[in-house]
C-alpha cells in the first residue's frame, strides 16, 4: 500500500521551479526595462508582450498602471519610494518568474542600487534577468512629452521630476541597450527577441 512504510511521499504542490518549469514547458525570467519618462520603455515592453504571447509564451508586463494604482498605491516619488517600489516590483517579479512566468517590468527605475538589488534577488533565486536600458537624450524626452509631465516640471508643477530635478542614473552594462529616439519599436522588440533566443530563453 501506498503510505510510510514504501517511502512514497507527496511534495504537497511544493514543485521547484525547474519542475513546474518542465512540467508546464515553459521558463521563468525577467526582463527589466528602465529608462526615463517617455524614452519609449512602456511601449517597446508593451509590444514584447504583444510578440511573445502571441507565439503563446506566457509573459506577463507589470508597469505603473496595474502597480501604482493596486499594490503600491501608497508610494510616491521620493527617494525612498522609488527605492520601495522597486524593492516590490522586483519581488512580485520574482514570484512570477517562479511561477514559470516571463515577467517584464517597466519604470523608470531611476537609481542603479536598486536595479541592482532587483538583478541580485533574482540572480540568487536563479532567476535569469535581462536589464533593457531605453535611452535617448532628456532633451528628446522632453521634446515628446507625451504627457505633458516635463513641461509641468520646468514650471515648477512637479518636484522631484526625473531628469529635471531628480536623477536618472544609467546602466553601465545592461543585457539590450536601446537607443530608442534611433530605431522603430518592431526593431526593438526584434533586438530583444534575438536575444532571449541567442540565451536559451526562448525557441
Ligand atoms: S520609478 O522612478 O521607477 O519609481 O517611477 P515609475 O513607477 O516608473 O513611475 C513613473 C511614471 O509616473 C509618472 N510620474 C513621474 N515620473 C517621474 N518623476 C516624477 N516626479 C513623476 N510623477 C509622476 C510618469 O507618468 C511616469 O510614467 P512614464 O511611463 O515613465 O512616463
Amino acid at each position: 500500500s501506498v503510505g510510510s512504510s514504501t517511502n512514497i511521499r507527496f511534495h504537497e504542490g511544493a514543485f521547484t521551479r525547474q519542475e513546474r518549469e518542465t512540467l508546464l514547458g515553459r521558463k521563468g525570467f525577467v526582463i527589466w526595462f528602465t529608462g526615463l519618462s517617455a524614452s519609449g520603455k512602456s511601449t517597446i515592453a508593451s509590444a514584447l508582450e504583444q510578440h511573445l504571447v502571441n507565439n503563446t509564451i506566457a509573459a506577463y508586463r507589470l508597469d505603473g498602471d496595474n502597480i501604482r494604482f493596486g499594490l503600491n498605491k501608497n508610494l510616491g516619488f521620493s527617494d525612498a519610494d522609488r527605492t520601495e517600489n522597486i524593492r516590490r516590483i522586483a519581488e512580485v517579479s520574482k514570484l512570477f518568474a517562479d511561477a514559470a512566468t516571463v515577467a517584464i517590468t517597466s519604470f523608470i527605475s531611476p537609481f542603479r542600487a536598486d536595479r541592482d538589488a532587483a538583478r541580485a534577488l533574482l540572480v540568487a533565486a536563479n532567476i535569469p534577468f535581462v536589464e533593457v536600458f531605453a535611452d535617448l537624450p532628456v532633451e528628446v524626452a522632453e521634446q515628446r512629452d507625451p504627457k505633458g509631465l516635463y513641461a509641468k516640471a520646468r514650471a515648477g508643477e512637479i518636484k522631484d521630476f526625473t531628469g529635471i530635478s531628480s536623477p536618472y542614473e544609467a546602466p553601465i552594462t545592461p543585457e539590450i541597450h536601446l537607443r530608442t529616439d534611433q530605431i522603430s519599436v518592431e526593431d526593438a522588440v526584434n533586438s530583444i527577441v534575438q536575444y532571449l533566443a541567442q540565451r536559451d530563453l526562448i525557441a
